[in-house]
Order: structure tokens, then sequence, then C-alpha cells
């Protein structure tokens, strides 16, 4: 017999679970469908961010930085340790026990909320007037007819043509996060998010790692002075970038991968690698959802088509996070969906993609929220920067983690801040105060005059809104 609900979510990933909790919340029967299985079968809901994204990753780059520090760092900190050695079973394990735990959590807060969790894959069957009857094909298959549909189907890997993912040789990110040996010579393709964050990762752990870049820039969407800074500090690191490449043929066999590229000089390389990361971006997942059922609206690359109230082509219909334009990020899908349940109970959801921050999770990370330099000039906005690097921060040099800076960007009347960027310790915590700066209209000085803690590594922000007016106290 069908179920019937005034909402019914497709995917709990980020964007789904949280919009499925939130129309609770706001008094609606509610429904979630994820298909994603756990090792034994089970539901694993988060989707690709807490099974083989944000939380694993972050899981493995915590492990390894910690690696690396009692490998390189802790001497200089009066630790010697006679001797280390990895233990990667241990290290895998770990990070498996943190993404279940984040699966837990999820099934409880459904609980919790008394949204009914329905684990297989979810397709639309047809429009009944004014309502979708949606089926769930999972162990126990179910009809359910709705009054709202959330779809919250996430994205997936993209594939470079000719070459799709085995997660033995070809890695995609659910690969490079399962690795169960370290390679000794890792390429990644693509120096974007996933490509630094996994290929840091493995080079800690001792693998020779190697990304090829198509752009002749890195990290071109970044501010231009925080990328070159960035740049620098994981060549340094041993991190080798080549930038500007074509990728040709890629072999692989039991020896490992060959890739056949063009340098940004014109000239003709090869490569051997043991294992390969395609991290080249993420394409929308719609597959088996039967938008043709419904007659739902995709664009040209297969995203649903949303206006700017994540509203789809059919009424009552809403889709957020990766499978709509805008960033793939959890926290812009997270606030998607709440403004979606929040206009299915007749109020004014609100997301400000202005204020929407960025962080790449390397060591050091980098963060930013706002228009950059470039952009800045491009628009021809007239505005004033200051800078501060953490070599001039106290807690940086207690922490021994000086690398990099705060750079805060105001409109040259106004004052008003346009854009913070970041690349340094802890970068992900520091850019929660631009951000509420930003949302709140702050001007450079409102930052200058705040009390911040000292010693923190937040005085580097505060120190940058100073020197916006030229007037840093400590640098
Ligand atoms: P990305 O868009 O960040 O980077 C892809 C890179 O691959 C770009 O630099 C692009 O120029 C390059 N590329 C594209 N085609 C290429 C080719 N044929 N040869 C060589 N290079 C090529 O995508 P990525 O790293 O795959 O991440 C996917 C999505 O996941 C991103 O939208 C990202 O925002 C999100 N993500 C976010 C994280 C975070 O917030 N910390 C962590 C991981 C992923």
């Amino acid at each position: 017999m069908a179920k019937n609900f005034d909402v019914v979510v497709i995917g709990a990933g980020p964007g789904g679970y949280i919009a499925a909790i939130r129309a609770a919340q706001l008094g609606f029967s509610v429904a979630c469908i994820d298909e994603w299985k756990n090792d034994k079968g089970g539901p694993a809901p988060g989707g690709t961010c807490t099974n083989v994204g944000c939380i694993p990753s972050k899981a493995l780059l915590q492990s390894s930085e910690h690696f690396e520090h009692a490998g390189h760092a802790f001497a200089e900190h009066g630790i010697d340790i006679q001797s280390m050695q990895l233990n990667l079973p241990q290290m895998l394990k770990r990070k498996n026990t943190v993404v279940k735990q984040n699966n837990d959590g999820i099934l409880y807060l459904f609980k919790k909320n008394k949204v009914t969790f329905f684990h297989g894959r979810a397709a639309f069957a047809k429009a009944a007037g004014v309502t979708y009857e949606v089926l769930v094909s999972g162990a126990t298959p179910e009809t359910l007819v709705a009054t709202h549909v959330v779809i919250a189907t996430g994205s997936n890997a993209r594939a470079l043509p000719g070459t799709p993912f085995d997660e033995q040789r070809i890695l995609s990110n659910t690969g490079a996060l399962a690795m169960d040996a370290v390679p000794e010579k890792l390429g990644v393709i693509g120096a974007g998010v996933i490509g630094l964050e996994m290929g840091s990762v493995w080079r800690r752990l001792g693998a020779e790692v190697t990304i090829l870049e198509a752009l002749p820039a890195f990290l071109g969407a970044v501010d231009e002075q925080i990328a070159k800074e960035a740049h620098k500090l994981f060549l340094k690191q041993g991190l080798a970038i080549h930038l500007g490449v074509r990728i040709g043929s890629i072999t692989a066999g039991e020896g490992g991968v060959d890739v056949a590229y063009v340098d940004d000089k014109g000239a003709a390389q090869t490569a051997h690698f043991d294992r390969l990361i395609v991290s080249i971006g993420r394409v929308p997942n719609t597959t088996g959802l039967a938008a043709d059922a419904v007659g739902l609206k995709l664009d040209e690359r297969g995203f649903i088509t949303v206006d700017d109230d994540c509203r789809t082509n059919l009424p009552n219909v809403w889709a957020v996070g990766d499978v709509v334009r805008g960033p793939m990020l959890a926290h812009k899908a997270e606030e998607e969906g709440v403004a979606v349940a929040e206009r299915i109970a007749g109020q004014h959801g609100h997301v400000n993609f202005n204020t929407v921050p960025w962080v790449i999770y390397t060591a050091p990370e980098i963060a930013w929220v706002g228009r950059n330099e470039q952009q800045l000039k491009a628009d021809g906005v007239a505005y004033k920067a200051g800078v501060f690097p953490f070599l001039a921060n106290g807690r940086a040099r207690a922490l021994g983690d000086t690398s990099g800076m705060v750079k805060v960007l105001a409109d040259a009347k106004s004052d008003e801040i346009l854009g913070v960027h970041i690349v340094g310790p802890m970068a992900s915590e520091l850019i929660s105060e631009a951000v509420v700066a930003m949302e709140f209209r702050a001007s450079s000085e409102d930052i200058a005059r705040i009390c911040h803690a000292h010693p923190s590594l937040s005085e580097a922000t505060k120190e940058a809104a100073l020197a916006v007016e030229k007037r840093a106290l400590n640098f």
C-alpha cells in the first residue's frame, strides 16, 4: 500500500538529510530515501560527503599530518621518537570508524526528528494531480506519495573519456581514500580541490606524487597572491605539479598506469605511475531517477534546471546541492536544503551565494570568501588590500606553523569588506569570522576595532584589516 508524506526527499547527503530534518522541524511528515550501502549492505546515509568525501578525507588528512609531524616536526619540539612506522590498515580502519559514526549520527537524527528513512533507490513513477508517486526499490519495495519532492541526488566523479574508473589503478575520490598500500609513484590528473587534498595525504605517507593540470595557472579560482604562495609551499613540500599539460593516452595494466601527455612547452612526455587519481571535476547524478516519467527538465550538462529558489520546472518539485547549478560544496547544499524546507512552509528561505566560504584542506589550508583581487579588477571595483603574514603572528610561531598570510580586500570608498583570502594554519576555522563580517556587511575598520584574543591566529585577520589602512601594529 502506498505511504503518504508531505515531503519526500531523495538523497541523504548534506543537502537531502538537512532538508528532511528542517522540514520535519517545521511540522511536515517527511520521508528520506537513500541507497548508499555500507560494507555490510546496511544503510550509509550522508552521501559522498560522509562516505567518500569531506569526512573520510579529513580523517586521512589529520592522520597523515600527524604522521608527517611525528617524522619531521616533533624533533624540533624536543620530542625524540626512536622508531616510527606507518600502520596503514589502522589508519584506514580509523577513517572507516569516523565515517560510520557520521552514518549512525544521521540515522539517529532521522529518528529524533521523526523522519522516515527508506534504504533503496528512488525513482519517479508518475505525477498524479498535485502529488507525485515515488518508487523505492530496496530490500522492501515501497510506493510513496508525496505532496512535495526534494531531489538531492548529488554528483559522481567525472572520468576522462575512454578511461573509466576501476578503483584499483584508475581511482576516483572513492579509490583514493582506500588504497591498501602506499604507492611508490602516484599520479594525479587535475590540481583542484581533490587532487591537492589526496595528493597531500599520500605524499605525507611516502608516495612520490606528480600532479598534471590542464590549466596554465595554479588554482585559477583562488586569489593570485594566495595561489602563488600556496604553489610555492606545495612545491617545497615535494609535490611535483605540472601545469598547462594536455593528457593523451592512458594505459592501465598489472604493472601500473602509463600516461602520455604534452607538457606546457609542447613536448611529448610519458609518465609511469603505480596508481592514478583522476580528479577533474564531478558530474550531476540523476541516474535511475526516471526524470522522464514526470517531465523533469535537465540542462545540456545534466544538471536539474532550477530557478534561484531551487524550484524545478515541475510544481512542488525542488532540487538542491551538487545536482543543480552553483558550487559543489556540502555547506552550499545544506543551505539550499534548509531554504527549500522553509519555502515549502511558506517562509522566506534565503541563501547568500556571495558569502559561501571555500576551503581546501591542504597544509597549510586555503580558505576564502567573497571576491579576489583579479575579480575586483575585472569588475572595475576600486579596492584597498591589507595583508598580514603568519610569520609575524605569535601563536603561529608557537605552533611552529608560520606559513602563509591573511588578506582583506575592502571597497576603496565605503570600506565594506569585499573578500577575505587566507593561506595558513587553520584557515578553515579563521574564515568564519570573515563570513560573519561579510554577511553583516562589515567594514575592514569593524574587524580592526574588534578585540581578538591574544595569542591567537585570529589576530592575523585583525592585523590584515588594520593593514587595509596601512596601520598594522605587529608588522
Ligand atoms: P575541481 O573542479 O576542484 O578541480 C578539477 C581540476 O582538474 C581543475 O583544476 C581543472 O582545470 C582540471 N582538469 C579538468 N580536466 C582536465 C584534464 N583533462 N586534464 C588535466 N586537468 C584537468 O574538481 P575536483 O578536485 O575533482 O573536485 C570536485 C568537486 O568536489 C569540486 O567542485 C570541489 O569543490 C568539491 N570538493 C570540495 C572539497 C572541499 O570543499 N574541501 C573537497 C573535495 C572536493
